[in-house]
């Protein structure tokens, strides 16, 4: 199966195999998981650009497939793509939701191909294949480190992104019930928000993370929000408390424009106001996923999405939930093309119907 994920900032692409074996039964195995990330361009604009990003992906997208036709199948290397493409069986891309112009240009290449190639073509929502990121298994490819058996149904999903913040509870694969999601903010925008509250660096999560293991997590309290409905997250509230704690800190109220913020906190300050964030978060996103546990007695529970890339997150989940949790590599939690190619890879597995690449269309609010 070749993935094709374009959906936010990442132009993706990758291939992987599924088969069933005697004893492990069905093994998903991941041949190649090319990934060109925009995050320098859009940097200097502390945020993704959606214009830029399309832009982007359009110079990226048949470089990055070629890349990873190639590292899949090395032994084709000084071949034409054709004689690659013939090894591949079908096309997974992801359809929604995200970035209408940059999912636009994944979809219609992967249109193109499927047409061109005569392949069988598997849209894809990308929340639900950032779970799948788990499924993978196996791996030629150095410098990956992923769990040694796939996750088991009933599987209970934490899904934390920069644009999710969802439990869902799988009783198989594609057939799920969403526990709750968040009302508002993403956790992974509430990190992205906080670091431009600080002045550190986009993507937010790894900077804030990164500075928090320098300050005090109680030095601040900020309030968890109060939701209705057990699973459901808000994390605007929480946001805005640690705006208003950094005015304060600076010696100002609600008038001080954020702009001032970054050159007026002391490092220190920073650091404590990262960390009681982080804190926070990191309790709403354990407690409610350990209350679904309870509730729901899962054979296994995932972390999926750009927040799973979260050591504080990882470490409480591991000490408050009473069973193992796999956790897949970094490089597999953040938007890839290989989770694409998972998820289409066990619905052709399992007989799910392909799309006719003539009608297939992006949906940028795609839900679960
Ligand atoms: O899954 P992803 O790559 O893209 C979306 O589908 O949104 O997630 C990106 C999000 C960003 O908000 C980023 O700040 C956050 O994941 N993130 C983290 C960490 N690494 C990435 N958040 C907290 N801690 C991290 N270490
Ligand atoms: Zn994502």
């Amino acid at each position: 199966m070749l993935g094709i994920e374009t959906s936010c900032d990442e132009t993706a692409a990758a291939v992987v195999e599924i088969s069933q074996h005697p004893h492990s039964g069905v093994v998903c195995r991941m041949l190649s998981n090319t990934v060109v990330s925009q995050i320098d361009i859009h940097k200097a604009f502390g945020g993704v650009v959606p214009e830029i990003a399309a832009r982007s992906h359009i110079e990226a997208i048949l470089p990055v497939i070629d890349k990873a036709l190639d590292t899949a199948f090395p032994f084709l290397h000084d071949e034409p793509v054709k004689e690659k493409m013939a090894l591949i069986d079908a096309i997974a891309v992801t359809q929604g939701a995200g970035l209408g112009g940059s999912l636009l240009i994944g979809l219609q290449t992967a249109r193109s191909l499927a047409l061109t190639a005569d392949k069988p073509i598997y849209p894809i929502n990308h929340v639900e294949s950032h779970v799948y990121a788990n499924f993978i298994t196996e791996t030629p490819l150095k410098g990956y480190q992923l769990p040694a058996k796939p996750p088991r149904f009933p599987l209970l999903a934490l899904i934390v992104s920069g644009g999710h913040t969802q439990l869902v509870l799988f009783e198989d694969y594609f057939k799920y019930q969403l526990l709750g999601k968040t009302q508002d903010d993403a956790v992974g925008e509430a990190f992205d928000k906080v670091a431009k509250i600080l002045g550190l660096p986009y993507p937010g999560g790894p900077s804030v993370s990164e500075i928090a293991k320098e300050g005090e997590a109680n030095k601040f309290n900020f309030p968890k929000s109060k939701v209705e409905g057990d699973y459901n997250f808000s994390f605007s509230g929480l946001k805005t408390a640690v705006l208003r704690a950094a005015q304060e800190a600076c010696g100002g109220d609600h008038t001080m424009p954020s702009t001032e913020l970054p050159r007026r906190l002391s490092e220190a300050q920073k650091a404590d106001l990262a960390a009681s964030f982080q804190k926070v978060a990191v309790d709403t996103l354990v407690g409610k996923t350990y209350k679904a546990f309870l509730e729901h007695s899962p054979a296994s529970v995932v972390v999926a999405g750009g927040v799973a890339a979260n050591h504080e997150l990882r470490r409480q989940l591991s000490e408050k939930l009473p069973i193992k949790i796999e956790y897949t590599d970094m490089k597999l939690c953040t938007d890839n093309a290989a989770m694409v190619a998972a998820l289409g890879a066990f619905k052709a597995f399992y007989k799910q119907s392909a799309k006719s690449p003539y009608s297939l269309d992006i949906e940028p609010n795609l839900k679960m």
